[in-house]
């Protein structure tokens, strides 16, 4: 199949390039920038690179550390196109001068597009693009021309006069860019010549090759949490390795109400090695007196390891299959540049801590809504694959303090009223998350003419598309009233109902 490849110098923007060509249904693989030409060149034979995208990257050519453009990427003789500091990296390799002007442009730019052949055809002389550097290309050597200047920038975009080697400052990915996908649709489909012939199933077959081979005789061992990440990677390894495979849900007890059951219910039909552990005391006794957000994280994610792993010896399971996706991975700071911002026990707890060959992550490079198109095609019931997120720690990050069984008890019941409410609204598709926190905070209230003095539960819902950012919903006051009437009419403990209205960021979406 055709391939774009992108080559990821540590901008916050590779993965989506990669994204965006798949959605013109064309199949993109991300490299690492200083192993690139190795990385391709082992790509199986069929993969058929046809372009290359060179990322952005919080780097200057100048800096010490800098990546350096490997020559060998331009004797493979395929386009290049290269964005931001893939751009001047292409300009400086070439010869041609990168400057730092002292300023840049950061956000909403205009460009004046100069040539609309190839690359930039369809575009209007004017066009609002989205930009994000210090360091500008000033001038070109011989063999390159200016497509597009802005009022900061002569050299907005350039092109080799021979070969297909392309460089534009700005980012045609993200969305701020109005005619960006257009960008990108005529790179992959003018210059590079891709047929736009790729669909999801063409990524099942070679996730489950890829599972094969990584596992190759072996047996591997998934941690299934019943959320659409893990159990689409079971799925899609189950189809793979068969009677090799042992897929361990932990009930941690931090799970919602009536969910161990339906995971249960639905695995042990699904796959043959399907195991359920009770863990619930064991969770709950290691949290005693724990009140740290991070800490209760930590010790959950240990007390998982510990769990899975009894499990692990006591099948012989030398590999380890992961559902993790992009997003945790970037949020878990698994790249130099970016910023840890918890501890999500998926990514962090498992692997560092464990002896296994290998740890395998069939959908490592996929958003949310791309497992989701893979779930529905390997035949997921809808409960899996619209199933809201769930953090690995549970109901114990949104119960604030320490987590006892009471408190588990009023979580539990408050976010079955949140579900069964805005699914009874039938707002629940166009949401990301909707769910209650149990607050610290005690509050004054009277119930049938007494004085009563109990609990705040917060209801939080939010719409996102990739949990990297959101926004609290617009909820009708009617709605988020018949909320608020049922939690503290059907849990006696509970006075007072709030709802959360901050965006993220600066707030997370979970509280803890
Ligand atoms: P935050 O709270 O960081 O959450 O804005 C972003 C998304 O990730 C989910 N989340 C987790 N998922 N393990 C997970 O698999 C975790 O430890 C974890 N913590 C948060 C959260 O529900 C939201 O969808």
């Amino acid at each position: 199949m055709d391939c774009i490849v992108v080559v990821d110098y540590g901008g916050q923007y590779a993965h989506l390039i990669a994204r965006r060509v798949r959605e013109c249904r064309v199949y993109s693989e991300v490299v690492h920038g200083d192993n690139a030409y190795e990385e391709i060149t082992s790509l199986p034979p069929e993969i058929n690179v046809k372009g290359i995208v060179l990322s952005g990257g919080p780097m200057s050519v100048f800096s010490k550390d800098a990546p350096k453009l490997d020559s060998k990427l331009i004797e493979l003789d395929v386009p290049i196109l290269g964005i931001c500091f893939g751009h001047q990296l292409l300009a400086h390799a070439f010869g041609g001068k990168v400057e730092n002007l002292g300023k840049g442009e950061y956000g909403t730019t205009y460009v004046y597009i100069e040539d609309f052949d190839d690359i930039f055809e369809g575009l209007e002389r004017v066009e609002k693009v989205w930009m994000s550097h210090s360091d500008t290309v000033t001038s070109l050597p011989s063999e390159f021309y200016v497509l597009a200047r802005t009022d900061l920038c002569p050299v907005a975009a350039f092109k080799h006069k021979e070969k297909p080697i392309y460089g534009v400052q700005w980012h045609p990915e993200v969305v701020h860019t109005d005619k960006g996908i257009m960008i990108l649709k005529n790179f992959v489909f003018k210059v590079c010549k891709c047929k736009p012939e790729w669909v999801m199933e063409d990524f099942i077959e070679k996730a489950v090759e890829e599972i094969k081979r990584e596992v190759n005789n072996g047996k591997a061992i998934i941690a299934l949490s019943g959320g659409i990440d893990s159990s689409t990677a079971a799925v899609l390894a189950a189809r793979a390795i068969g009677d090799r495979l042992y897929a361990v849900f932990v009930d941690h007890g931090f799970m919602r109400e009536g969910e161990p059951e339906q995971i249960r219910e639905y695995f042990s039909k699904t796959i043959k090695n399907f195991i359920f552990v009770d863990a619930k005391k064991r969770f709950l006794d290691r949290l005693k007196g724990i009140t740290d957000p991070e800490q209760k994280r930590k010790i959950i994610g240990e007390e998982f390891v510990r769990v899975f792993e009894e499990v692990a010896r006591k099948v012989g399971a030398e590999y380890l299959l992961q559902g993790t996706i992009y997003p945790d991975r970037i949020e878990s700071g698994f790249r130099k540049f970016s910023d840890k911002i918890k501890t999500h026990h998926n990514v962090a707890g498992l692997p560092s801590k464990m002896e296994f060959k290998k740890v395998v992550e069939p959908l490592r490079d996929l958003y949310k809504d791309e497992v989701r198109e893979i779930a529905k095609r390997l035949g997921l019931p809808n409960e899996i694959v619209y199933r809201q997120p769930f953090p690995g720690p549970g109901l114990a990050v949104r119960v604030i303090g320490e987590v006892t069984e009471e408190k588990l008890r009023i979580v539990r019941q408050a976010d079955k009223i949140v579900r069964e409410e805005i699914e009874k609204a039938g707002l629940a598709r166009d949401l990301w998350q909707y769910f209650s926190v149990l607050t610290e905070t005690k509050s004054t209230g009277i119930k049938g003419d007494a004085r009563t003095y109990g609990y705040t539960v917060a209801v939080r819902i939010v719409e996102s598309k990739d949990a990297m950012t959101a926004n609290f919903a617009k909820i009708p006051y009617d709605i988020l009233e018949r909320i608020s009437t049922r939690i503290t009419n059907e849990i006696p403990e509970v006075t007072r109902v709030v709802y959360d209205i901050t965006n993220k960021p600066p707030a997370t979406i979970e509280w803890e």
